[in-house]
């Protein structure tokens, strides 16, 4: 069983500073780290280190092959990812001393994909494969259509949040990924609630609340506590927990299971500064001692 996941491949550039800038506010920053990030990618390593077998599907620019060849080094097939005319992708973010950040995104690359190529990448894929998306390439309709043809799992992760785009995959996807605000977004946008939604399997996480699973088809709602942590750089936790969530499923664990494992990635995740080059693997959980909430 293999997740292919269509996503995005950025270079994070990472300000430490002491509070996120105001508008007109000129701000030195303490520290500055690049690090592999994207969305995609940083679910691409989190699968990964879950030891799911990944395919990555994305795009890099100009002075992209570094982070192709660090997806290759974390243990992600970087063979359905193609190099195309123009910058990479890259995000400048700002983490103040609460661990909070805010991102600054250029999609460059991520945003040239060929619809065709990607059916291409998934003409290897069968029904016993998991399919994963999320909102920072281009085709990503075709995409899911694609799979679904192949009968993969779809699992898509509405981040960055867009209505539209939500509402445009929606009939086409197994499982939902959103956090609070996502989801409070997509209420707003189509009136529904998570329970209420024509999706199978919704998770919403609720940061140092943990998250909730909802099972719309018995009318089920699953809550799976936070962990307690001192946080220092909330960025990729999210998208952490998805990589994790999609591996473990993928692996044939119950969702319980998966979850599980997502929460206490996700927990570990928000200790530690930076994005892909740092998500833990299943050792770091098994070593990690964890507080529920
Ligand atoms: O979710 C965090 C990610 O969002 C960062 O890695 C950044 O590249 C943006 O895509
Ligand atoms: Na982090």
């Amino acid at each position: 069983m293999t997740v292919f996941n269509l996503g995005s491949i950025n270079a994070d550039l990472v300000y430490r500073v002491p509070h996120l800038p105001e508008p007109g506010e000129t701000l030195a920053s303490t520290s500055f780290t690049r690090f592999l990030g994207g969305k995609g990618s940083n679910m691409s390593v989190a699968a990964a280190r879950a030891a799911a077998r990944v395919v990555h599907i994305g795009a890099v620019g100009h002075g992209g092959d570094w982070m192709v060849d660090r997806l290759t080094e974390y243990g992600v097939d970087t063979r359905e990812i193609v190099t195309v005319s123009g910058e990479s992708g890259h995000a400048v973010i700002a983490v103040d001393d609460h661990g909070e950040n805010s991102i600054l995104l250029f999609h460059g690359a991520n945003t040239c994909l060929d619809p065709e190529e990607i059916s291409g990448a998934l003409a290897q894929a069968t029904a016993e494969d998991s399919f994963l998306f999320q909102n920072e390439t281009n085709a990503q309709r075709e995409a899911a259509e694609a799979a679904s043809l192949r009968g993969m799992r779809i699992i898509y992760a509405a981040a960055p949040f867009d209505a539209d785009a939500v509402q445009d995959v929606m009939p086409l996807i197994d499982m939902l990924v959103l956090n609070e605000v996502e989801a409070a977004q997509l209420e707003e946008a189509t009136g529904l609630s998570p329970e209420n939604l024509p999706v199978k399997d919704i998770v919403v996480t609720l940061g140092s609340k943990g998250c909730r699973w909802y099972e719309t088809d018995k009318g089920e709602q699953i809550d799976v506590p936070a962990i307690q942590v001192d946080p220092v750089d909330t960025t990729g936790a999210g998208d952490t927990f998805t990589g994790y969530l999609v591996a473990g499923l993928d692996r044939g664990f119950s969702m319980r299971q998966s979850l599980d494992l997502a929460t206490k990635a996700a927990a570990i995740m928000v200790t530690r500064q930076g994005t892909a080059d740092v998500i833990p693997d299943l050792k770091d959980i098994e070593d990690a001692r964890f507080n529920r909430l």
